[in-house]
């Protein structure tokens, strides 16, 4: 199967709600590699996890003492159909406490269906610091939006084109959200039950004789601190003199960039970049002004076409040379 196709399964399982697509511990380990420090002293939350199954409540259990960790919480919901790992329907839904090997674990019944909205679950939220888990597809703004609200520490998977939700896209303008360090390739695959339909190369089986469905479509979206988006992306084209590789949009008083690597280091005014580019920003470097429209609210277009989705933003750096340059102030 192509990876085009391979990412229409991911939108058909947004679109189908089915949503069963189970994060493999490689992945978990790649990305959380980079925030050794976030969770000391911290109740974790797993909350669209069954703790028997999770390879999320599996990596926290197991590193529970190497990462400082208080509490780990897991809940499960309840499902209505079969999948991968359920073979009884109509399981009951429950929640897991684990406080570290000396103290026993706690296996709690939900009155309820176990839903990251319910009461149930915002009450074991509300004792949480950080939500880590791969949410449901279908269900990822209505996710975002409980975490933002209950002003939690977070590290969630979804998909890329989650970032051009509007809701997603103006956390992100806004600094309060971020793209983790792993996406596309770096997250290598979900396990989906057996039920999946298997085609050509993009579907295989693991050593544990589990379906893995690989992506090029998904990302690790987060609040929490993250050295690398305080690195700057290093510049070396230029635009004047290159004017030709960079055209101006119609509708907008711009140019238009194509790749991240290919940005210029002396143009001041608006860049229209790609969405990737949101894996290498640097808040400091970079001014995030608007996403996709020109100033008639169209889509950006160059000569009346509008191929791509392009972020506008402006290079911070300049812009204070020249406001100091414009008011005659000096650092020295
Ligand atoms: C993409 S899967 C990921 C599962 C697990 N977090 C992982 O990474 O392996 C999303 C999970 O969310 C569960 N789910 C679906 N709707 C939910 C809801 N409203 N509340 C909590 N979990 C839900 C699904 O049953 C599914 O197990």
């Amino acid at each position: 199967m192509t990876r085009q196709a391979t990412n229409k399964h991911l939108r058909k399982a947004k679109k189908s709600k089915s949503d069963e697509f189970y994060t493999q511990l490689c992945d978990i380990e790649r990305e959380l590699q980079y925030y050794p420090d976030s969770f000391v002293n911290k109740v974790v939350y797993c909350n669209c996890d069954d703790s028997q199954t999770s390879n999320f409540f599996r990596f926290f259990k197991d590193n529970f003492q190497k990462l400082g960790l208080r509490k780990l919480i897991a809940s499960c919901y309840k499902k209505t159909n079969q999948d991968l790992f359920e073979v009884k329907k109509n399981v009951k839904a429950y929640y897991c406490i684990y406080e570290g090997e000396k103290i026993p674990m706690q296996v709690i019944s939900f009155k309820g269906d176990g839903d990251f909205r319910s009461a149930e679950c915002i009450k074991l939220l509300k004792q949480a610091d950080v939500v880590v888990t791969n949410p449901p597809f279908s269900l990822f703004r209505e996710f975002v939006s409980q975490i933002v609200k209950y002003n939690k520490e977070f590290l969630i998977i979804g998909n890329v084109n989650a970032i051009t939700y509007k809701e997603i896209f103006d956390l992100i303008q806004n600094n309060k959200i971020w793209l983790g360090v792993n996406l596309g390739r770096g997250i290598s695959g979900f396990i989906v039950p057996e039920h999946y339909e298997q085609y050509g190369t993009e579907v295989r089986i693991n050593e544990n004789g589990q379906k893995i469905i690989s992506t090029n479509g998904c990302l690790w979206l987060t609040n929490l601190e993250l050295n690398q988006r305080h690195e700057d992306i290093v510049l070396t084209k230029m635009y004047y003199g290159n004017e030709k590789d960079y055209p101006k949009y119609d509708n907008c008083n711009g140019i238009n960039v194509n790749r991240t690597q290919d940005i210029p280091k002396d143009y001041t005014g608006l860049m229209g970049v790609p969405i990737t580019f949101l894996h290498k920003y640097n808040p400091a470097q970079f001014e995030i002004v608007k996403f996709r429209k020109g100033d008639d609210g169209k889509d950006l277009c160059i000569n009346g076409k509008c191929p791509y989705f392009r972020i506008l933003v402006k290079n911070k750096y300049l812009q204070q040379q020249q406001y100091e340059k414009s008011n005659n102030i000096s650092l020295e």
